[in-house]
Protein backbone atom coordinates (compact mmCIF):
# COMPACT_ATOMS: atom_id res chain seq x y z
CA UNK A 1 0.00 0.00 0.00
CA UNK A 2 1.44 3.31 -0.74
CA UNK A 3 1.86 5.72 1.96
CA UNK A 4 1.15 9.79 1.31
CA UNK A 5 1.63 12.82 3.73
CA UNK A 6 -1.14 14.11 2.31
CA UNK A 7 -4.12 12.36 0.31
CA UNK A 8 -6.61 14.50 -1.15
CA UNK A 9 -9.73 13.76 -2.36
CA UNK A 10 -11.53 15.97 -5.19
CA UNK A 11 -10.06 17.77 -7.95
CA UNK A 12 -11.90 20.92 -8.30
CA UNK A 13 -10.05 24.47 -7.40
CA UNK A 14 -10.37 23.63 -3.88
CA UNK A 15 -8.68 20.35 -4.16
CA UNK A 16 -6.24 20.81 -6.98
CA UNK A 17 -4.44 24.06 -5.37
CA UNK A 18 -4.26 22.30 -2.33
CA UNK A 19 -2.35 19.59 -3.87
CA UNK A 20 0.11 22.12 -5.32
CA UNK A 21 0.72 24.06 -2.33
CA UNK A 22 1.16 20.54 -0.13
CA UNK A 23 3.65 19.52 -2.85
CA UNK A 24 5.50 23.13 -2.77
CA UNK A 25 5.64 22.62 1.15
CA UNK A 26 7.64 19.45 0.48
CA UNK A 27 4.76 16.49 0.91
CA UNK A 28 4.25 13.46 -0.87
CA UNK A 29 0.78 14.48 -2.03
CA UNK A 30 -1.76 12.15 -3.46
CA UNK A 31 -4.74 13.85 -5.35
CA UNK A 32 -8.10 11.45 -6.31
CA UNK A 33 -10.67 12.04 -8.64
CA UNK A 34 -13.83 10.22 -9.76
CA UNK A 35 -14.09 12.09 -12.98
CA UNK A 36 -11.23 11.63 -16.27
CA UNK A 37 -10.83 14.94 -16.21
CA UNK A 38 -9.10 17.31 -13.06
CA UNK A 39 -10.53 20.79 -12.17
CA UNK A 40 -13.65 19.87 -10.89
CA UNK A 41 -17.30 21.85 -11.46
CA UNK A 42 -15.71 24.80 -12.07
CA UNK A 43 -13.25 23.66 -14.72
CA UNK A 44 -15.99 21.54 -16.30
CA UNK A 45 -19.19 22.39 -15.80
CA UNK A 46 -19.13 25.81 -14.14
CA UNK A 47 -16.96 28.71 -13.91
CA UNK A 48 -14.95 28.27 -17.37
CA UNK A 49 -17.43 27.16 -19.29
CA UNK A 50 -20.27 29.91 -18.19
CA UNK A 51 -17.82 32.43 -19.01
CA UNK A 52 -16.70 30.99 -22.32
CA UNK A 53 -20.52 31.18 -23.18
CA UNK A 54 -21.30 34.50 -21.81
CA UNK A 55 -18.30 35.59 -23.69
CA UNK A 56 -19.54 34.17 -27.06
CA UNK A 57 -23.01 35.12 -26.80
CA UNK A 58 -21.66 38.87 -25.96
CA UNK A 59 -20.59 39.29 -29.03
CA UNK A 60 -22.88 38.45 -30.53
CA UNK A 61 -25.38 40.60 -29.09
CA UNK A 62 -23.12 43.72 -29.57
CA UNK A 63 -22.72 42.33 -33.42
CA UNK A 64 -27.07 42.37 -34.04
CA UNK A 65 -27.34 45.30 -31.44
CA UNK A 66 -24.13 47.65 -30.80
CA UNK A 67 -22.08 47.60 -33.96
CA UNK A 68 -23.86 49.47 -35.95
CA UNK A 69 -23.69 52.35 -33.54
CA UNK A 70 -19.89 52.05 -33.32
CA UNK A 71 -20.24 52.56 -37.48
CA UNK A 72 -19.70 48.80 -38.29
CA UNK A 73 -22.03 47.89 -40.64
CA UNK A 74 -22.44 44.15 -41.09
CA UNK A 75 -23.25 43.39 -45.07
CA UNK A 76 -25.77 40.21 -44.56
CA UNK A 77 -27.28 38.68 -41.67
CA UNK A 78 -25.46 37.39 -38.43
CA UNK A 79 -26.64 34.00 -37.49
CA UNK A 80 -25.62 32.00 -34.41
CA UNK A 81 -23.96 28.80 -34.39
CA UNK A 82 -24.77 26.87 -31.59
CA UNK A 83 -23.20 23.43 -32.28
CA UNK A 84 -19.46 25.56 -33.02
CA UNK A 85 -20.34 28.09 -29.67
CA UNK A 86 -20.85 25.09 -27.54
CA UNK A 87 -18.04 23.14 -29.19
CA UNK A 88 -15.61 26.01 -28.37
CA UNK A 89 -16.68 26.46 -25.15
CA UNK A 90 -15.51 22.31 -24.80
CA UNK A 91 -12.09 22.65 -26.42
CA UNK A 92 -11.89 26.05 -23.71
CA UNK A 93 -12.41 23.41 -20.78
CA UNK A 94 -10.20 20.67 -22.50
CA UNK A 95 -6.60 23.30 -22.55
CA UNK A 96 -7.74 24.52 -18.81
CA UNK A 97 -8.38 20.73 -17.40
CA UNK A 98 -5.36 19.71 -19.23
CA UNK A 99 -3.22 22.90 -17.76
CA UNK A 100 -3.83 20.88 -14.42
CA UNK A 101 -2.68 17.78 -15.57
CA UNK A 102 0.64 19.63 -16.48
CA UNK A 103 0.71 21.54 -13.17
CA UNK A 104 0.15 18.33 -11.44
CA UNK A 105 3.13 16.46 -13.24
CA UNK A 106 5.16 19.61 -12.60
CA UNK A 107 4.77 19.42 -8.43
CA UNK A 108 5.26 15.31 -8.59
CA UNK A 109 1.36 14.81 -7.60
CA UNK A 110 0.51 11.28 -7.90
CA UNK A 111 -3.01 11.92 -9.66
CA UNK A 112 -5.38 8.70 -8.53
CA UNK A 113 -8.80 8.77 -10.93
CA UNK A 114 -11.43 6.56 -9.19
CA UNK A 115 -14.10 7.16 -6.49
CA UNK A 116 -12.29 7.62 -3.03
CA UNK A 117 -13.64 6.50 -0.06
CA UNK A 118 -12.71 5.86 3.89
CA UNK A 119 -11.52 2.05 4.57
CA UNK A 120 -10.15 4.35 7.80
CA UNK A 121 -9.54 7.53 9.11
CA UNK A 122 -6.02 6.80 7.28
CA UNK A 123 -6.78 4.45 4.71
CA UNK A 124 -8.47 5.43 1.58
CA UNK A 125 -9.71 3.04 -1.19
CA UNK A 126 -10.02 4.12 -4.67
CA UNK A 127 -12.20 2.74 -6.65
CA UNK A 128 -11.40 3.10 -10.39
CA UNK A 129 -9.74 1.34 -13.33
CA UNK A 130 -7.71 -0.01 -10.70
CA UNK A 131 -9.38 -0.71 -7.06
CA UNK A 132 -6.30 0.52 -4.52
CA UNK A 133 -5.78 1.46 -1.03
CA UNK A 134 -3.47 4.02 -0.41
CA UNK A 135 -2.48 5.31 3.39
CA UNK A 136 -1.99 9.27 4.01
CA UNK A 137 -0.50 11.05 7.71
CA UNK A 138 -3.59 13.77 6.30
CA UNK A 139 -6.46 13.91 3.86
CA UNK A 140 -7.94 16.59 2.64
CA UNK A 141 -11.87 16.02 1.74
CA UNK A 142 -12.42 18.55 -1.15
CA UNK A 143 -15.44 16.97 -3.15
CA UNK A 144 -17.29 20.06 -3.74
CA UNK A 145 -20.86 20.11 -4.66
CA UNK A 146 -23.62 19.27 -7.07
CA UNK A 147 -26.57 21.07 -8.07
CA UNK A 148 -29.90 21.34 -5.85
CA UNK A 149 -33.45 20.51 -6.68
CA UNK A 150 -36.81 21.21 -5.30
CA UNK A 151 -38.19 18.08 -3.30
CA UNK A 152 -41.24 17.80 -6.06
CA UNK A 153 -39.30 18.40 -9.25
CA UNK A 154 -38.46 15.55 -11.74
CA UNK A 155 -35.45 16.85 -13.99
CA UNK A 156 -35.51 14.68 -17.05
CA UNK A 157 -31.81 16.85 -17.91
CA UNK A 158 -33.44 16.89 -21.12
CA UNK A 159 -36.05 19.83 -21.04
CA UNK A 160 -35.92 19.96 -17.18
CA UNK A 161 -32.15 20.57 -16.53
CA UNK A 162 -29.66 21.80 -14.20
CA UNK A 163 -26.63 24.51 -15.05
CA UNK A 164 -24.44 21.43 -16.53
CA UNK A 165 -27.13 20.71 -19.69
CA UNK A 166 -27.52 24.08 -19.93
CA UNK A 167 -24.19 24.63 -20.25
CA UNK A 168 -24.64 22.03 -23.81
CA UNK A 169 -28.19 22.71 -25.20
CA UNK A 170 -28.75 21.59 -28.41
CA UNK A 171 -31.24 24.34 -29.65
CA UNK A 172 -31.35 27.66 -28.85
CA UNK A 173 -35.02 27.34 -26.33
CA UNK A 174 -38.18 29.53 -27.33
CA UNK A 175 -38.84 30.42 -23.68
CA UNK A 176 -36.77 29.55 -20.76
CA UNK A 177 -38.22 29.02 -18.03
CA UNK A 178 -35.94 29.60 -14.78
CA UNK A 179 -36.68 28.68 -11.32
CA UNK A 180 -34.05 31.21 -9.05
CA UNK A 181 -32.74 34.56 -9.32
CA UNK A 182 -29.30 34.01 -8.09
CA UNK A 183 -25.79 33.61 -9.81
CA UNK A 184 -26.39 30.84 -12.37
CA UNK A 185 -30.04 31.94 -13.38
CA UNK A 186 -28.87 35.22 -14.08
CA UNK A 187 -25.44 34.54 -16.05
CA UNK A 188 -27.38 31.51 -17.97
CA UNK A 189 -30.27 33.23 -18.40
CA UNK A 190 -28.48 35.87 -20.05
CA UNK A 191 -26.80 33.68 -22.00
CA UNK A 192 -29.84 32.39 -23.88
CA UNK A 193 -31.90 35.15 -24.07
CA UNK A 194 -28.80 37.46 -26.19
CA UNK A 195 -29.30 34.31 -28.12
CA UNK A 196 -32.70 34.74 -28.63
CA UNK A 197 -35.10 32.84 -26.36
CA UNK A 198 -37.38 34.22 -24.50
CA UNK A 199 -36.54 34.26 -20.93
CA UNK A 200 -38.90 34.15 -17.44
CA UNK A 201 -37.44 33.90 -14.15
CA UNK A 202 -39.25 33.04 -11.50
CA UNK A 203 -37.91 34.14 -8.03
CA UNK A 204 -38.90 32.96 -4.36
CA UNK A 205 -37.70 36.26 -2.69
CA UNK A 206 -38.86 39.35 -3.32
CA UNK A 207 -35.75 40.77 -5.39
CA UNK A 208 -32.95 38.54 -7.81
CA UNK A 209 -29.63 38.44 -5.62
CA UNK A 210 -31.30 38.29 -2.63
CA UNK A 211 -27.83 38.12 -0.70
CA UNK A 212 -26.45 40.89 -2.08
CA UNK A 213 -26.88 44.90 -1.69
CA UNK A 214 -30.41 45.68 -2.66
CA UNK A 215 -29.22 48.78 -5.11
CA UNK A 216 -27.22 46.11 -6.77
CA UNK A 217 -30.24 43.73 -7.37
CA UNK A 218 -32.67 46.59 -8.19
CA UNK A 219 -29.49 47.79 -10.76
CA UNK A 220 -29.40 44.61 -12.30
CA UNK A 221 -32.79 44.06 -12.69
CA UNK A 222 -33.66 47.16 -14.77
CA UNK A 223 -30.62 46.54 -16.80
CA UNK A 224 -31.77 43.07 -17.52
CA UNK A 225 -35.51 43.76 -18.21
CA UNK A 226 -34.24 46.39 -20.92
CA UNK A 227 -31.83 43.74 -22.00
CA UNK A 228 -35.81 41.25 -22.11
CA UNK A 229 -35.41 39.04 -19.39
CA UNK A 230 -38.49 38.79 -17.29
CA UNK A 231 -38.71 38.76 -13.74
CA UNK A 232 -41.24 37.56 -11.72
CA UNK A 233 -40.39 38.05 -8.02
CA UNK A 234 -42.19 36.93 -4.93
CA UNK A 235 -43.26 34.21 -6.59
CA UNK A 236 -43.18 30.33 -4.73
CA UNK A 237 -42.79 27.62 -7.66
CA UNK A 238 -45.01 24.62 -6.61
CA UNK A 239 -45.37 22.20 -9.67
CA UNK A 240 -43.07 21.83 -12.58
CA UNK A 241 -44.58 19.32 -14.68
CA UNK A 242 -43.20 17.46 -18.98
CA UNK A 243 -45.28 17.21 -21.59
CA UNK A 244 -43.53 16.79 -24.87
CA UNK A 245 -41.87 19.46 -25.28
CA UNK A 246 -43.62 21.78 -23.60
CA UNK A 247 -42.88 22.17 -19.80
CA UNK A 248 -45.63 23.85 -17.68
CA UNK A 249 -44.54 25.72 -13.91
CA UNK A 250 -46.79 27.06 -11.61
CA UNK A 251 -46.29 29.58 -8.83
CA UNK A 252 -48.09 31.69 -6.17
CA UNK A 253 -47.61 35.09 -6.22
CA UNK A 254 -47.58 37.26 -3.08
CA UNK A 255 -51.25 37.89 -3.62
CA UNK A 256 -51.77 34.24 -3.04
CA UNK A 257 -52.89 33.76 -6.73
CA UNK A 258 -51.51 30.81 -8.88
CA UNK A 259 -49.48 31.60 -12.13
CA UNK A 260 -48.66 29.64 -15.06
CA UNK A 261 -45.65 29.28 -17.40
CA UNK A 262 -45.23 27.77 -19.81
CA UNK A 263 -41.94 27.14 -21.90
CA UNK A 264 -39.57 24.47 -23.90
CA UNK A 265 -36.68 24.49 -21.29
CA UNK A 266 -37.06 24.78 -17.31
CA UNK A 267 -33.30 25.48 -16.03
CA UNK A 268 -33.39 24.64 -11.91
CA UNK A 269 -30.94 26.87 -10.31
CA UNK A 270 -32.33 27.27 -6.32
CA UNK A 271 -28.87 26.52 -5.11
CA UNK A 272 -26.27 23.58 -5.27
CA UNK A 273 -26.04 20.96 -2.02
CA UNK A 274 -22.40 19.65 -0.78
CA UNK A 275 -21.70 16.42 -2.22
CA UNK A 276 -20.12 13.40 -0.25
CA UNK A 277 -22.02 10.55 -1.35
CA UNK A 278 -19.31 7.13 -1.38
CA UNK A 279 -17.01 8.90 0.81
CA UNK A 280 -18.16 6.19 3.84
CA UNK A 281 -17.01 9.47 6.39
CA UNK A 282 -18.22 7.26 9.36
CA UNK A 283 -15.11 4.95 8.72
CA UNK A 284 -13.27 7.99 9.34
CA UNK A 285 -15.16 9.61 11.77
CA UNK A 286 -16.20 12.87 10.21
CA UNK A 287 -19.50 14.38 10.68
CA UNK A 288 -22.01 16.42 8.63
CA UNK A 289 -24.29 19.34 10.26
CA UNK A 290 -28.24 19.04 9.04
CA UNK A 291 -27.61 20.64 5.74
CA UNK A 292 -25.14 17.77 4.63
CA UNK A 293 -21.71 20.40 4.89
CA UNK A 294 -19.10 18.70 6.40
CA UNK A 295 -18.20 20.07 10.19
CA UNK A 296 -15.32 21.74 10.00
CA UNK A 297 -13.69 24.26 13.04
CA UNK A 298 -12.01 27.46 12.30
CA UNK A 299 -8.86 25.35 11.12
CA UNK A 300 -10.93 23.46 8.56
CA UNK A 301 -10.55 20.20 10.84
CA UNK A 302 -13.29 18.04 11.17
CA UNK A 303 -13.81 15.99 14.01
CA UNK A 304 -10.67 13.76 13.47
CA UNK A 305 -8.45 16.37 13.25
CA UNK A 306 -6.10 15.02 10.65
CA UNK A 307 -8.72 14.65 8.14
CA UNK A 308 -9.64 18.73 6.87
CA UNK A 309 -12.55 19.62 4.57
CA UNK A 310 -12.56 22.56 2.18
CA UNK A 311 -14.74 24.55 -0.63
CA UNK A 312 -18.07 23.70 -1.41
CA UNK A 313 -18.46 20.53 0.94
CA UNK A 314 -18.54 22.87 3.70
CA UNK A 315 -19.88 26.13 5.33
CA UNK A 316 -19.27 29.16 3.68
CA UNK A 317 -19.92 30.98 -0.10
CA UNK A 318 -19.61 28.10 -3.22
CA UNK A 319 -17.22 30.31 -5.05
CA UNK A 320 -14.04 28.67 -6.64
CA UNK A 321 -11.64 31.43 -4.92
CA UNK A 322 -12.93 30.67 -1.70
CA UNK A 323 -12.34 27.26 -2.08
CA UNK A 324 -8.96 27.77 -3.56
CA UNK A 325 -7.81 29.79 0.00
CA UNK A 326 -9.66 27.09 1.92
CA UNK A 327 -7.16 25.03 0.24
CA UNK A 328 -3.69 26.96 0.36
CA UNK A 329 -4.75 27.64 4.22
CA UNK A 330 -5.20 23.68 5.05
CA UNK A 331 -1.82 22.70 3.42
CA UNK A 332 0.07 25.61 5.74
CA UNK A 333 -1.52 24.45 8.38
CA UNK A 334 -0.30 20.70 8.04
CA UNK A 335 3.23 22.33 7.45
CA UNK A 336 2.94 24.19 10.73
CA UNK A 337 2.13 27.74 9.31
CA UNK A 338 -0.18 29.48 10.75
CA UNK A 339 -2.38 30.87 7.59
CA UNK A 340 -5.49 32.90 7.93
CA UNK A 341 -8.54 33.61 5.68
CA UNK A 342 -11.03 36.83 6.50
CA UNK A 343 -14.31 35.52 4.91
CA UNK A 344 -15.54 39.19 4.82
CA UNK A 345 -13.38 40.03 2.04
CA UNK A 346 -14.29 37.00 -0.54
CA UNK A 347 -15.40 39.16 -3.10
CA UNK A 348 -18.87 38.03 -5.23
CA UNK A 349 -19.70 38.38 -9.02
CA UNK A 350 -21.98 37.87 -11.27
CA UNK A 351 -20.51 37.63 -15.07
CA UNK A 352 -23.83 39.34 -16.38
CA UNK A 353 -23.08 42.31 -18.66
CA UNK A 354 -23.00 44.31 -17.02
CA UNK A 355 -20.59 42.62 -14.72
CA UNK A 356 -21.87 42.70 -10.23
CA UNK A 357 -19.39 42.74 -7.92
CA UNK A 358 -19.14 43.06 -3.82
CA UNK A 359 -16.94 42.69 -1.29
CA UNK A 360 -17.88 43.42 2.51
CA UNK A 361 -20.77 44.34 4.39
CA UNK A 362 -24.26 45.14 2.41
CA UNK A 363 -26.42 48.40 3.42
CA UNK A 364 -28.85 46.05 5.08
CA UNK A 365 -26.14 44.07 7.06
CA UNK A 366 -24.40 47.23 8.50
CA UNK A 367 -28.12 48.41 9.20
CA UNK A 368 -29.25 45.42 11.00
CA UNK A 369 -25.72 45.20 12.69
CA UNK A 370 -26.61 49.05 14.37
CA UNK A 371 -23.31 50.11 12.44
CA UNK A 372 -23.26 54.10 12.12
CA UNK A 373 -21.93 54.14 8.13
CA UNK A 374 -21.35 56.92 5.45
CA UNK A 375 -22.63 56.32 1.80
CA UNK A 376 -20.62 57.35 -1.54
CA UNK A 377 -22.29 56.40 -4.57
CA UNK A 378 -20.73 57.43 -8.53
CA UNK A 379 -22.95 56.30 -11.74
CA UNK A 380 -20.62 55.09 -14.41
CA UNK A 381 -22.47 57.07 -16.90
CA UNK A 382 -20.50 60.13 -15.75
CA UNK A 383 -17.35 57.96 -16.83
CA UNK A 384 -15.76 59.23 -20.40
CA UNK A 385 -14.14 55.65 -20.69
CA UNK A 386 -18.23 54.64 -20.15
CA UNK A 387 -19.30 57.01 -23.15
CA UNK A 388 -16.81 55.82 -25.09
CA UNK A 389 -17.49 52.30 -24.85
CA UNK A 390 -21.40 52.83 -24.68
CA UNK A 391 -21.38 50.92 -21.13
CA UNK A 392 -23.13 53.25 -19.13
CA UNK A 393 -25.32 51.00 -17.16
CA UNK A 394 -24.39 50.89 -13.39
CA UNK A 395 -22.21 52.36 -9.97
CA UNK A 396 -19.84 51.85 -7.81
CA UNK A 397 -20.89 52.40 -4.34
CA UNK A 398 -18.92 52.82 -1.09
CA UNK A 399 -19.75 52.21 2.39
CA UNK A 400 -17.57 53.68 5.23
CA UNK A 401 -17.30 54.07 9.08
CA UNK A 402 -18.86 56.76 10.13
CA UNK A 403 -16.47 58.03 12.73
CA UNK A 404 -13.52 55.94 11.29
CA UNK A 405 -14.11 56.38 7.14
CA UNK A 406 -12.90 52.48 7.22
CA UNK A 407 -14.20 50.85 4.20
CA UNK A 408 -17.07 48.56 5.02
CA UNK A 409 -18.07 47.36 1.57
CA UNK A 410 -17.68 47.89 -1.88
CA UNK A 411 -20.47 47.27 -4.41
CA UNK A 412 -20.44 47.58 -7.69
CA UNK A 413 -22.50 47.09 -11.24
CA UNK A 414 -20.62 47.84 -14.05
CA UNK A 415 -18.27 47.39 -16.85
CA UNK A 416 -15.84 45.24 -15.93
CA UNK A 417 -16.73 45.23 -12.05
CA UNK A 418 -15.47 41.86 -12.02
CA UNK A 419 -11.98 42.89 -12.10
CA UNK A 420 -12.43 46.60 -10.57
CA UNK A 421 -13.55 45.01 -7.04
CA UNK A 422 -9.76 43.86 -7.08
CA UNK A 423 -9.00 47.32 -5.56
CA UNK A 424 -11.65 47.04 -2.92
CA UNK A 425 -10.35 43.76 -1.62
CA UNK A 426 -6.44 45.32 -1.41
CA UNK A 427 -8.14 48.47 0.07
CA UNK A 428 -10.03 46.71 2.60
CA UNK A 429 -6.71 44.25 3.48
CA UNK A 430 -5.17 46.57 4.25
CA UNK A 431 -7.52 48.66 6.28
CA UNK A 432 -8.16 51.93 4.27
CA UNK A 433 -10.27 54.40 4.85
CA UNK A 434 -12.82 55.74 1.74
CA UNK A 435 -9.85 58.82 1.83
CA UNK A 436 -7.07 56.37 1.20
CA UNK A 437 -8.61 55.40 -2.34
CA UNK A 438 -9.93 59.26 -2.90
CA UNK A 439 -6.64 60.33 -2.86
CA UNK A 440 -4.88 57.57 -5.07
CA UNK A 441 -4.20 58.39 -8.14
CA UNK A 442 -6.57 56.30 -11.00
CA UNK A 443 -5.66 56.15 -14.65
CA UNK A 444 -7.68 58.40 -16.86
CA UNK A 445 -10.17 57.08 -18.58
CA UNK A 446 -10.92 54.08 -17.01
CA UNK A 447 -13.99 52.21 -14.82
CA UNK A 448 -11.73 52.15 -12.07
CA UNK A 449 -12.26 56.41 -11.82
CA UNK A 450 -15.90 55.20 -10.85
CA UNK A 451 -14.39 54.03 -7.74
CA UNK A 452 -11.92 56.94 -6.80
CA UNK A 453 -15.07 59.19 -7.49
CA UNK A 454 -17.17 56.68 -4.86
CA UNK A 455 -14.40 56.94 -2.33
CA UNK A 456 -14.50 61.05 -2.63
CA UNK A 457 -18.70 60.53 -2.77
CA UNK A 458 -18.24 58.35 0.93
CA UNK A 459 -15.29 61.02 1.88
CA UNK A 460 -16.84 64.20 2.78
CA UNK A 461 -19.48 63.90 -0.25
CA UNK A 462 -17.28 65.70 -2.63
CA UNK A 463 -17.10 63.56 -5.99
CA UNK A 464 -15.34 65.81 -9.00
CA UNK A 465 -17.28 64.94 -11.70
CA UNK A 466 -20.87 64.71 -10.84
P1 LIG B 1 -15.73 21.01 -7.01
O1 LIG B 1 -15.23 21.96 -8.03
O2 LIG B 1 -17.17 20.66 -7.03
O3 LIG B 1 -14.86 19.69 -7.17
C1 LIG B 1 -15.10 18.54 -6.45
C2 LIG B 1 -14.48 17.35 -7.17
O4 LIG B 1 -14.51 16.22 -6.32
C3 LIG B 1 -15.23 16.96 -8.44
O5 LIG B 1 -14.34 16.88 -9.52
C4 LIG B 1 -15.81 15.59 -8.10
O6 LIG B 1 -15.88 14.72 -9.22
C5 LIG B 1 -14.80 15.08 -7.09
N1 LIG B 1 -15.31 14.05 -6.19
C6 LIG B 1 -16.44 14.08 -5.45
N2 LIG B 1 -16.54 12.97 -4.68
C7 LIG B 1 -15.46 12.21 -4.97
C8 LIG B 1 -14.99 10.96 -4.49
N3 LIG B 1 -15.64 10.27 -3.56
N4 LIG B 1 -13.85 10.47 -5.01
C9 LIG B 1 -13.15 11.15 -5.96
N5 LIG B 1 -13.54 12.36 -6.42
C10 LIG B 1 -14.68 12.88 -5.93
N6 LIG B 1 -17.46 30.05 -8.72
C11 LIG B 1 -16.73 31.18 -8.89
O7 LIG B 1 -15.97 31.55 -8.00
N7 LIG B 1 -16.80 31.91 -10.05
C12 LIG B 1 -17.63 31.55 -11.06
O8 LIG B 1 -17.66 32.22 -12.09
C13 LIG B 1 -18.43 30.39 -10.90
N8 LIG B 1 -19.25 30.01 -11.89
C14 LIG B 1 -19.99 28.86 -11.73
C15 LIG B 1 -20.88 28.51 -12.74
C16 LIG B 1 -21.66 27.38 -12.61
C17 LIG B 1 -22.60 26.99 -13.72
C18 LIG B 1 -21.53 26.57 -11.45
C19 LIG B 1 -22.34 25.31 -11.31
C20 LIG B 1 -20.66 26.92 -10.42
C21 LIG B 1 -19.89 28.08 -10.55
N9 LIG B 1 -19.03 28.51 -9.55
C22 LIG B 1 -18.30 29.65 -9.70
C23 LIG B 1 -18.88 27.75 -8.30
C24 LIG B 1 -17.60 26.90 -8.34
O9 LIG B 1 -17.66 26.05 -9.45
C25 LIG B 1 -17.46 26.09 -7.06
O10 LIG B 1 -17.53 26.96 -5.94
C26 LIG B 1 -16.13 25.37 -7.03
O11 LIG B 1 -15.99 24.50 -8.12
C27 LIG B 1 -15.97 24.58 -5.73
O12 LIG B 1 -14.74 23.94 -5.73
P2 LIG B 1 -14.48 22.62 -4.89
O13 LIG B 1 -13.05 22.29 -5.12
O14 LIG B 1 -14.94 22.79 -3.51
O15 LIG B 1 -15.43 21.49 -5.53
P1 LIG C 1 -28.08 30.90 -5.68
O1 LIG C 1 -28.08 30.59 -4.25
O2 LIG C 1 -27.17 31.94 -6.21
O3 LIG C 1 -29.54 31.33 -6.14
C1 LIG C 1 -30.65 30.52 -5.94
C2 LIG C 1 -31.87 31.40 -6.03
O4 LIG C 1 -32.98 30.56 -6.08
C3 LIG C 1 -32.02 32.34 -4.83
O5 LIG C 1 -32.24 33.65 -5.29
C4 LIG C 1 -33.22 31.75 -4.11
O6 LIG C 1 -33.99 32.74 -3.44
C5 LIG C 1 -33.99 31.13 -5.27
N1 LIG C 1 -34.90 30.06 -4.87
C6 LIG C 1 -34.68 29.08 -3.94
N2 LIG C 1 -35.76 28.29 -3.85
C7 LIG C 1 -36.68 28.76 -4.75
C8 LIG C 1 -37.99 28.39 -5.13
N3 LIG C 1 -38.60 27.36 -4.54
N4 LIG C 1 -38.62 29.08 -6.10
C9 LIG C 1 -38.01 30.15 -6.69
N5 LIG C 1 -36.79 30.55 -6.35
C10 LIG C 1 -36.11 29.87 -5.41
O7 LIG C 1 -27.86 29.48 -6.41
P2 LIG C 1 -27.53 29.11 -7.90
O8 LIG C 1 -27.82 30.25 -8.82
O9 LIG C 1 -28.16 27.81 -8.15
O10 LIG C 1 -25.97 28.93 -7.85
C11 LIG C 1 -25.40 27.97 -6.94
C12 LIG C 1 -24.07 28.44 -6.44
O11 LIG C 1 -23.10 28.34 -7.46
C13 LIG C 1 -24.09 29.91 -6.05
O12 LIG C 1 -24.46 30.03 -4.69
C14 LIG C 1 -22.69 30.34 -6.25
O13 LIG C 1 -21.99 30.14 -5.06
C15 LIG C 1 -22.15 29.38 -7.30
N6 LIG C 1 -22.02 30.11 -8.57
C16 LIG C 1 -21.18 31.18 -8.62
C17 LIG C 1 -21.04 31.92 -9.75
C18 LIG C 1 -20.17 33.12 -9.73
O14 LIG C 1 -19.38 33.25 -8.81
N7 LIG C 1 -20.25 34.00 -10.70
C19 LIG C 1 -21.75 31.58 -10.98
C20 LIG C 1 -22.64 30.45 -10.82
C21 LIG C 1 -22.72 29.74 -9.66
Amino acid sequence: MEAFDVAVIGSGPGGYVAAIRCAQLGMKTALIEKYNTLGGTCLNVGCIPSKSLLDSSHHYEDAIKHFETHGIEIDGSVKVNLKKMIDRKASVVEQTTKGIDYLMDKNKITVLHGVGSFKDANTIHVEGEKAQDITAKNIIIATGSKPGNLPFISLDKERVITSTEALSLKEIPKHMLVIGGGVIGLELGQVYCRLGAEVSVIEYADRITPVMDAAVSKELTKVMKKQGVKFYTSHKVNTVNRKGDTVTVTATDKKEATVSFEGDYCLVAVGRCPYTAALQLENAGVQCNERGQVEVNDQLQTATPHIYAIGDVVRGAMLAHKAEEEGVMVAEIIAGQKPHIDYNLIPNVIYTWPEVASVGKTEEALKAEGVAYKSGQFPMRALGRARASMDTDGFVKILADAATDEVLGVHMVGARAADLIAEAVTAMEFRASAEDIARMSHSHPTYAEAVKEAALAATDARPLHI
